[in-house]
C-alpha cells in the first residue's frame, strides 16, 4: 500500500497519535514487567494444553500488531522472519494457518532473546508508524491499535495465569517473587489457625423485576476521540433489552473457609449437588478441592505467585471450574447469577478493586466495605455466571480477521464477570464477557451467589 499524505505531528490529531503512543508504550512495558522475574527456562514451559509459554506471548502479541497493523499499513515493513506469521498465529484461519496451539512448547527457537528482539522490532516500527501516519488510513490504524492493546492486556492476565500453573507443577513450589509471598504469609498470620471464617454470612442485595438494558453499543465517538475508556468488544454488543426477574445477590464472593465447608460436608461426593458433565468430570480428574490446594500438616494450602502459602480463609474461593462453582451454589441453597443479573447489579458501581496493579496477583479479603452496592464485583476474581457464551440478539462480529476474536468461541463456553487480580483495571467494565469452558481451573475464577426471591 502506497503512503501518499501523512499527518503532521503538529495538529491536534498528530497529538491525539503521539496519546496513543504513549498507550502503546505502557501496555508493552506492562508485559515485559511481568516476565521480569521469569528465569530463561521457565520462558518455554507449556504445562497443559490450555497453557502457553511464556515465551509465545510474548511474541504473539508482537505478531498481532504486525499481522493487522504494520504490514497492511506500513508499506516498506520487513519482518525479522516470515516464519513467525505461522509460529506466532493463535487462531486467525483466514489470516493464515496457524502453529498448532498444543505444541508452543517444543519450539525452542527463535530464543528467548530472540523474541525480545522481535518485540524491539515492532516496538520501534509502530513507534515509526505512528510517528508519521499515512492520514487516508489513520481511523483504521487506532481502532486496530486500540484493539491490539486490549490484546495485549489480555494476554498480561494469561500471562499471570499460565506462569502460575507452570510453576505449580514443579514439587519445589517454585516462588515467582518473594516480595508477594512476605505480603502473603503476613495476611495468613492474621487469620485464625484453624482456617474457621469469621462467620459474617454474605448479606444480600434485593434488585426489582423489570426490562434491562445489557451490553452496549460500539461508541459512537471515533475511538481516536476518545480518552481510551469506550473501547468494547464486538461480542458485548449490541445494547438490547432484557427481561430480568426479581433477584438477590450476594455481596461478596464466597470464602475459602465456606468452600472448606462444602468440602467437609462431603460437596464432591453427593451426586446431588453435581450437573451430570460435572459429575463425570469429578470422576475423571479425581477433583477434591479447587486448583492448587494442598494439605500440609493438616492446613490447606494454594499455591500462588508467591510459592505454596497458608490458605486465607476470608479470601474468595478460587480457581474452581463451573462446575465445581454451580456445584457448592446448589449446596447452599443458591444458584450462579445470569450474566444479565450480574450486569444489572454491576451497571452503576464504580471500578476498583483488587487488580493487577495492586501486584498481588492474589484475590484477598476485604475488611473494609467500600459504599453500599456488592463488593468485590470487580478484581480479586472472574466470577462464573450461569450464562452460556452466546450471540447477543443482533451480534455482528467484526469485519475480516478479526472477526474471529470472539464470535466463533460461541459454543460451550461460560461467561465469567467482574475481572480478577490479574486484569489490568483499565481493560474491565460492567458489560465485559470472559468466556472459559466449564471445565477449565486455571483462570482465577470464583462464585458469587445469586438467589430467586
Ligand atoms: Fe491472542
Amino acid at each position: 500500500m502506497t503512503q501518499t499524505t501523512r499527518a503532521p505531528i503538529e495538529t491536534a490529531e498528530g497529538a491525539h497519535t503521539r496519546e496513543w503512543l504513549r498507550r502503546f508504550q505502557r501496555v508493552r512495558n506492562a508485559s515485559e514487567a511481568l516476565c521480569a522475574p521469569l528465569e530463561t527456562e521457565d520462558y518455554m514451559v507449556q504445562s497443559m494444553s490450555d497453557v502457553s509459554p511464556p515465551k509465545w506471548h510474548l511474541a504473539h502479541v508482537s505478531w498481532f500488531f504486525e499481522a493487522f497493523i504494520l504490514s497492511p499499513y506500513l508499506d516498506d515493513y520487513q519482518t525479522p522472519d516470515p516464519a513467525y506469521d505461522f509460529l506466532f498465529n493463535s487462531y486467525y484461519e483466514t489470516h493464515g494457518k496457524p502453529f498448532p496451539r498444543h505444541l508452543r512448547g517444543t519450539i525452542s527457537r527463535p530464543t528467548v532473546a530472540q523474541v525480545y528482539q522481535f518485540r524491539a522490532h515492532i516496538d520501534q516500527e509502530m513507534e515509526r508508524l505512528l510517528s508519521a501516519p499515512p492520514a487516508e488510513h489513520l481511523d483504521e490504524i487506532i481502532d486496530r491499535l486500540e484493539i491490539g492493546l486490549h490484546h495485549e492486556q489480555q494476554h498480561q492476565e494469561l500471562l499471570v495465569m499460565d506462569i502460575k500453573h507452570i510453576l505449580s507443577c514443579n514439587p519445589l513450589h517454585p516462588i515467582y517473587r518473594q516480595d508477594i509471598r512476605e505480603r502473603l504469609l503476613a495476611d495468613a498470620d492474621q487469620a485464625p489457625a484453624d482456617q474457621t471464617f469469621n462467620d459474617k454470612a454474605p448479606r444480600w442485595h434485593r434488585y426489582a423485576a423489570g426490562v434491562r438494558q445489557i451490553g452496549i453499543d460500539y461508541p459512537t465517538e471515533p475511538a481516536r476521540e476518545h480518552d481510551g475508556q469506550g473501547f468494547v468488544f464486538d461480542s458485548e454488543t449490541p445494547r438490547h433489552r432484557q427481561y430480568v426477574a426479581e433477584f438477590e445477590l450476594a455481596d461478596r464472593p464466597v470464602t475459602n473457609a465456606e468452600f472448606i465447608r462444602f468440602i467437609e460436608d462431603n460437596g464432591y461426593s453427593r451426586t446431588e449437588l453435581w450437573l451430570s458433565d460435572g459429575w463425570s468430570t469429578i470422576h475423571r480428574t479425581g477433583w477434591q478441592a479447587p486448583e492448587y490446594w494442598e494439605k500440609v500438616d493438616g492446613r490447606w494450602h494454594t499455591m500462588s505467585m508467591g510459592g505454596l502459602v497458608p490458605l486465607d480463609p476470608d479470601a474468595p474461593v478460587c480457581h474452581l471450574s463451573f462446575y465445581e462453582a454451580d456445584a457448592y451454589a446448589r449446596w447452599a441453597g443458591a444458584r450462579l447469577p445470569t450474566e444479565a443479573e450480574w450486569e444489572t447489579a454491576a451497571d452503576d458501581q464504580p471500578i476498583r478493586g483488587n487488580f493487577v496493579e495492586n501486584d498481588l496477583l492474589q484475590p484477598a479479603a476485604q475488611n473494609e466495605r467500600a459504599g453500599d452496592g456488592p463488593q468485590q464485583l470487580y478484581g480479586d476474581v472472574w466470577e462464573w455466571t450461569g450464562s452460556a457464551f452466546l450471540p447477543y440478539p443482533g451480534f455482528t462480529p467484526l469485519e475480516g480477521s478479526l472477526g474471529e476474536y470472539n464470535g466463533k468461541f460461541m459454543s460451550g463456553q461460560m461467561v465469567l464477570r467482574g475481572g480478577c487480580c490479574a486484569t489490568p483495571g483499565d481493560h474491565i467494565r460492567a458489560s465485559y464477557r470472559n468466556f472459559f469452558p466449564p471445565q477449565a481451573r486455571w483462570a482465577f475464577s470464583g462464585i458469587r451467589l445469586a438467589r430467586d426471591v
